[in-house]
């Protein structure tokens, strides 16, 4: 049998891996990439992975594309797990690491998907390649579709985009659309230029980036000596990367690199929580928020593409789902940065957030091992992070001037 095939999440349909598809051609839901075990570790055990520096492509027989395609790469993944004794210390927790996957090459986890998206894209010959993006998407597609000599367009909600990562997509010579509406708004448009437009997807309902961003599950077991920990906390969005994640550890436990899976819970901002809303409903279909709002504006999502996906993912994992508030987001910010040196945009302490709520209501267990997934770099959003924190003190240039404020400072 193959090593890998694309099917329907719902009724299971095989689809051709060498076409662009992102929906069943029979049912309309979304796509996944299904891995053969004993082709896999067939594969791995001749390749000596194990040997290999930690990046998104040691892992590369466990990612679908052609073993001679050179991957268009600028060196992704192999990012830090911090142990965060000061903070595990401030809130009693034991075993606290941060997986600080803003230190990507364009600072966030989409390079992960990237790299393989437009691999895959250059392997399928595509010429154009496009997404919808709140903004870290639009960044990472620009940066890679650069590199790879692609025509790039990204469709980005008007005016609710962060600074530094509108200045990235500019930058790296993307032809950037700013749409009248919301994010949901400017997927549904994209979905329908692939078709009209024949340009490539690379939104996360494309599963190839799936399959580069569960490379970061693989890496904290890594990290961790081969031991996933119990509890992993991560933002959801789109609903792609907490379902990339929940794939890696489901992938590394059937392939007996790991003996056991984290309970994932997955976070999301208050008035943009469609996924949370079904865990505390028990509902069984999402319903859209039609006004997402928060101050993390890259999960400011109120119709995530993969619910499906996500929901499916954290239930099996054993966890769930929460909403923190704009207010808790931002003090996880600043509690992440002050006391460890983690400077992560909104959406990117929203999973610590999530955890310390957790913590008051005492529903994890302090003794655990705990991984909490930061997404993105803090300098994304300067606007944010400069509006929340205290101004320069302005002096004259005189030493006396200096020692005063430094007195009065305690
Ligand atoms: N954190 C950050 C920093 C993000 O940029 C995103 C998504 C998420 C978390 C949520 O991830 O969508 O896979 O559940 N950003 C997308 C974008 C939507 O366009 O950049 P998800």
């Amino acid at each position: 049998m193959a090593q890998f095939e694309m099917k329907c999440i719902e009724c299971g349909k095989a689809h051709d891996m060498s076409r662009p598809a992102y929906a069943c051609a029979a049912c309309g839901n979304l796509l996944e990439i299904k891995l053969d075990d004993r082709e896999s570790k067939e594969r791995l055990q001749k390749s000596g992975f194990k040997s290999r520096p930690l990046s998104v492509w040691k892992y590369r027989e466990l990612i679908p594309v052609d073993p001679k395609t050179e991957p268009v790469s600028i060196s992704e993944g192999g990012t830090p797990l911090v142990r965060c004794s000061r903070l595990g210390a401030d809130y009693g927790i034991k075993s606290l690491y941060i997986k600080f996957d803003g230190t990507n090459p364009t600072g966030s986890f989409k390079d992960r998907g990237m790299t393989v998206g437009i691999t895959k894209a250059k392997e399928l010959g595509m010429k154009t390649v496009t997404c919808a993006s709140t903004g870290n998407t639009s960044a990472s597609l620009a940066a890679y579709a650069g590199r790879a000599g692609l025509k790039c367009v990204v469709l980005i909600p008007e005016g609710k985009v962060a600074l530094g990562k509108l200045a990235q997509a500019m930058m790296h010579g993307a032809l950037v659309v700013s749409v009248r509406g919301n994010f949901d708004q400017a997927l549904e448009l994209v979905m329908k230029s692939s078709v009209e437009l024949g340009m490539y997807v690379l939104n996360s309902v494309n599963p190839f980036r799936i399959e580069g961003q569960k490379t970061a599950a693989f890496e904290v077991c890594d990290q961790l000596g081969g031991k996933p920990p119990e509890h992993l906390y991560i933002p959801v969005g789109n609903g792609g990367n907490s379902a990339a994640y929940w794939k890696g550890f489901a992938e590394y436990e059937s392939l007996g690199l790991t003996s056991a899976h984290p309970i994932i819970r997955g976070i999301q901002a208050e008035g943009a929580a469609p996924v949370a809303k079904m865990f505390a409903t028990g509902a069984s279909e999402l319903v859209p928020v039609q006004k997402p709002d928060t101050v993390a504006t890259a999960i400011r999502i109120g119709n995530p593409a993969n619910w499906k996906k996500t929901v499916r993912a954290l239930k099996e994992s054993g966890g769930g789902a929460r909403t923190v508030s704009d207010k808790d987001i931002l003090e996880a910010q600043k509690v992440m940065a002050k006391r460890e040196g983690i400077f992560a945009e909104p959406a990117g302490a929203a999973a610590f957030a999530g955890l310390l709520r957790d913590l008051e209501e005492g529903i994890v267990d302090k003794s655990a091992s705990i991984v909490c997934v930061s997404t993105g770099h803090g300098l994304k959003d300067p606007d944010i992070a400069v509006a929340n924190s205290v101004r320069p003190k302005t002096i004259d240039a005189r030493l006396d001037a200096l020692k005063e404020l430094l007195e009065g400072s305690g």
